[in-house]
């Protein structure tokens, strides 16, 4: 077992890839802090993740409900190994869509939220700690009408180089993982028809070299590597997961 007793906080937790990860991590032995904003989708996860698991309900757009989530798990279990900033979301909006509301919004979860995730999580984190980020391959090519979710996901790219940096004398790792096009209930989130959605997705699928989208496991077993000793000697990077969409 990779990550045995090791304590696993885990944003996103409760869908697509931070719960399939959520998954794996736990068959390798770790104990699992795992985020969601959505009740239910909060309560179906964790039938499936096991009594064991600690499950909180905590809005990462509010920096105060990050603040209490770790306070849960510093009550609870005191410390934290690792840490998978990994919540997400964003609508379609063209440049003309696009309202100081929306930039907000869209900041707060996928920027703020993955930085107050990182300061908050950090105090409880011990030598030989690892936190991965999820970015996109939004980082390296333009997609219209996701002009602000890329630029937060660039950002966070940049996040971990600097936290990296700086939480290296601590001996604590920091990298990130970024998905191509993964299946996932992210696309039907996005406020686009079922015809806009099948377009996208076959425009997607051509442009991906091995000519499928990536499941949701095979980025679990890239934040599994990033979060165990395999990779103890690996800060600051990104690993690209996306089938050769961002590479040829
Ligand atoms: N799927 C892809 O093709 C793809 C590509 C590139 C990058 N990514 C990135 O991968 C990450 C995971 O996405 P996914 O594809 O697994 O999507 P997903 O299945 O929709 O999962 C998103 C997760 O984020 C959580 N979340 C959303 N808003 C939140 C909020 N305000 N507060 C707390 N949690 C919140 C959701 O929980 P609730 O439902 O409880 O809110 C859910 O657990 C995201 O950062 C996304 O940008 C995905």
């Amino acid at each position: 077992m990779k990550l045995k007793d090791k304590i696993v906080f885990i944003t996103g937790g409760t869908s697509g890839i931070g719960f399939e990860t959520a998954k794996l991590f736990r068959a390798e032995g770790a104990k699992l802090v795992v985020v969601g904003s959505n009740a239910e989708r909060l309560k179906a996860a964790g039938v499936e993740l096991g009594d064991d698991a600690l499950l909180i309900q905590a809005d990462l757009r509010k920096v105060a409900d990050i603040e209490a989530a770790v306070e849960k798990v510093r009550a609870k279990l005191g410390h934290i190994d690792i840490v998978f900033a990994n919540a997400g979301a964003s609508t379609v909006a063209p440049l003309e869509a696009v309202t100081p509301e929306y930039v907000e919004t869209n900041v707060a979860l996928n920027f703020t939220g993955t930085f107050f995730t990182i300061q908050k999580t950090a105090p409880l984190m011990h030598k030989g700690g690892s936190i991965i980020v999820t970015t996109s391959f939004l980082n390296t090519v333009g997609m219209p009408g996701l002009s602000v979710l890329a630029a937060t996901k660039a950002a966070a790219r940049s996040l971990v180089r600097t936290l990296g940096a700086e939480l290296a004398p601590r001996g604590i790792r920091v990298n990130a993982v970024s998905p191509g096009a993964i299946s996932t209930p992210f696309y039907g989130k996005m406020g686009l028809t079922d015809e806009q959605l099948s377009s996208v997705a076959a425009g997607l699928q051509e442009k991906i070299a091995l000519k499928r989208f990536g499941e949701p496991v095979e980025l679990a077993k890239t934040a599994l590597f990033l979060a165990s000793d395999d990779s103890s000697y690996i800060t600051g990077t990104e690993i690209v997961v996306d089938g050769g969409l961002t590479q040829f």
